[in-house]
């Protein structure tokens, strides 16, 4: 099976990506991870891809939530991305490393005000026990701050799935669909056909 440049799956992806969004799909970015607990119990979410490159794919959570916790437990992680105006699935399996506190933060500055109050005022997954004293502390926190700087809550983080294995899959005619795998060889990628 040949092996291919490292490159390759990255660009395919984006490939893919920018013709998702060139076809008009709201939220191209919006991925399913999934987890699982140190028993293995799995759980899934969408979550927003918000850096792709050769290192892998990125997205920005709250530390302290369920995902949060289960990545540090157990620091794999697998993502599905599925546009269907495109009819096109791509799946990334891979070890999970949390971004440095210069990347979260220079991502935090790029969130809209309101966001980045949220964040600081929630701590993600945790039980509420008042939707009204939640507003509250939004309300309180921006009079307090008023145009100040927000500093990011340090639980506030990035993760990125570093890919051992990509697929991208086609939609074919009578369910013959194009299934592509990409395996991570050193070096490079073992690139493989798979049956739809
Ligand atoms: C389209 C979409 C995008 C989302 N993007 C994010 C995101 O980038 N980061 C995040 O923490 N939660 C995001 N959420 C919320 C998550 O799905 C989830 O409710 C939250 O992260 C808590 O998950 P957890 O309890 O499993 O940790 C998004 C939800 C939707 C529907």
């Amino acid at each position: 099976m040949p092996t291919t440049p490292p490159t390759e799956p990255l660009l395919r992806f984006r490939r893919w990506f920018h013709a998702a969004r060139r076809a008009g799909i709201e939220l191209p970015e919006a991925m399913a991870l999934a987890t699982a607990d140190h028993a293995g119990r799995p759980a899934v979410r969408f979550v927003l891809l918000k850096e792709a490159d050769a290192r892998g794919f990125v997205f920005f959570t709250d530390g302290r939530s369920r995902k949060g916790r289960e990545l540090r437990e157990n620091p794999r992680a697998a993502a599905v991305f599925y546009w269907h105006e495109s009819g096109k699935q791509v799946r990334v399996e891979g070890r999970i490393e949390e971004v440095t506190a210069a990347e979260a933060d220079a991502y935090w500055e790029t969130r809209p005000r309101g966001s980045r109050l949220a964040a600081s005022v929630s701590t993600q997954s945790a039980t509420l026990h008042s939707r009204a004293r939640l507003i509250a502390a939004w309300r309180g926190l921006d009079r307090q701050l008023g145009k100040g700087a927000i500093p990011r809550p340090s639980a506030w983080t990035g993760y990125r799935i570093v890919p051992s294995a990509i697929e991208f899959w086609r939609r074919g005619e009578a369910r013959l669909h194009d299934r592509v795998l990409y395996v991570r060889r050193r070096g490079g990628w073992k690139r493989t056909l798979v049956q739809p």
